[in-house]
């Protein structure tokens, strides 16, 4: 019997939702027939996929929302309750680097004199981002005693990668968040709200492009190191995080929470020989 995964009747929040992986999610959500609230950071922006799960005949909403200002939040928790009742499920998606953040491959930029803002945002957007999301869009969750959170962790949160010191440490930050918030929903809720994360390996996309690709699409060095330490020997596609978020989300996982599951072509596999 062919297992399908079927949401029809759920709605599902994403922030992030206009960013390259974000957007594929939520087209991923709308074909599994989910009705997705698409967060981003203007509603131009989140408009664009919100109009493509239209287009495709699926159910979406644009909506504006800041993930570092609790008010924007709310107000999107409550236009998204007015409009489609409920929130099943929340994927926590925003998230980015800052290239002031990282130590530069000469070291010029280095731990001494990485300014302090730009550390601060990295850490904020990445890890309170998703900390605020969680206070403001699971509320729905806890009241009705069932839900179902994913989180978007990083290949840098287990063993962080070179010069993106922020970044790591607060994807590391969102591995344990997710573990911390799986239990104390399972304890102080209920047991059918679950909460995961998915640690996507390398995917090219607005965040990493100029890091990982040059102008005529080849690899910079960075791209060639990431490519020969990723057993299956190429960048993920945003699509292929669908089949396991999907999975994520469906009652087929109503056991799983807690975990954080890579999708990254065998990247943590590979101890490099
Ligand atoms: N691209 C990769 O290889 C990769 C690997 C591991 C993890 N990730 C993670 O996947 C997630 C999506 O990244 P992406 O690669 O699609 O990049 P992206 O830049 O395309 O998407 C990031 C999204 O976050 C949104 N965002 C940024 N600041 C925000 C804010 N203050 N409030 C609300 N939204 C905000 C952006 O508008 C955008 O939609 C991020 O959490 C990223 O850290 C990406």
């Amino acid at each position: 019997m062919p297992y399908t995964i079927d949401l029809s009747g759920k709605v599902a929040a994403v922030t992030g939702g206009s960013g390259v992986l974000g957007s594929a999610m939520c087209r991923g959500l709308a074909a599994a027939g989910a009705t997705v609230a698409v967060m981003g950071t203007s509603l131009e922006k989140a408009a664009r996929t919100s109009d493509a799960i239209l287009a495709d005949g699926g159910v979406a909403m644009p909506l504006a929302v800041n993930v570092l200002e609790r008010e924007t939040l709310d107000a999107a928790r409550e236009e998204i309750l007015s409009i489609c009742g409920n929130i099943d499920i929340l994927i926590n998606c925003a998230g980015g680097n800052n290239p002031d953040a990282m130590t530069s491959p000469d070291n010029t930029r280095n731990l001494f004199n990485i300014e302090q803002e730009a550390l601060q945002w990295t850490f904020d957007l990445n890890f309170f981002g998703t900390l605020l999301a969680a206070q403001a869009l699971a509320q729905p969750m806890a009241e009705a005693g069932q839900g179902v959170i994913v989180n978007i962790s990083s290949m840098a949160s287990q063993r962080p990668l070179t010069r993106v010191v922020a970044y790591a440490a607060a994807k590391a930050g969102i591995d344990n968040f997710t573990r911390w918030l799986a239990v104390y929903f399972a304890q102080e809720y209920s047991p059918h709200i679950r909460v995961n994360a998915i640690a996507p390996g390398f995917f090219l996309t607005e965040q990493n492009r100029l890091i990982v690709s040059n102008e005529d699409g080849s690899l910079t060095p960075r791209g060639q190191q990431i490519v020969s330490n990723t057993p299956m020997g190429r960048l993920g596609q945003p699509e292929e995080l669908v089949g396991t978020l999907l999975w994520l989300v469906s009652d087929g996982a109503r056991f799983v929470t807690g975990t954080v599951i890579p999708v990254d072509g065998g990247y943590s596999a590979y101890g490099g020989v």
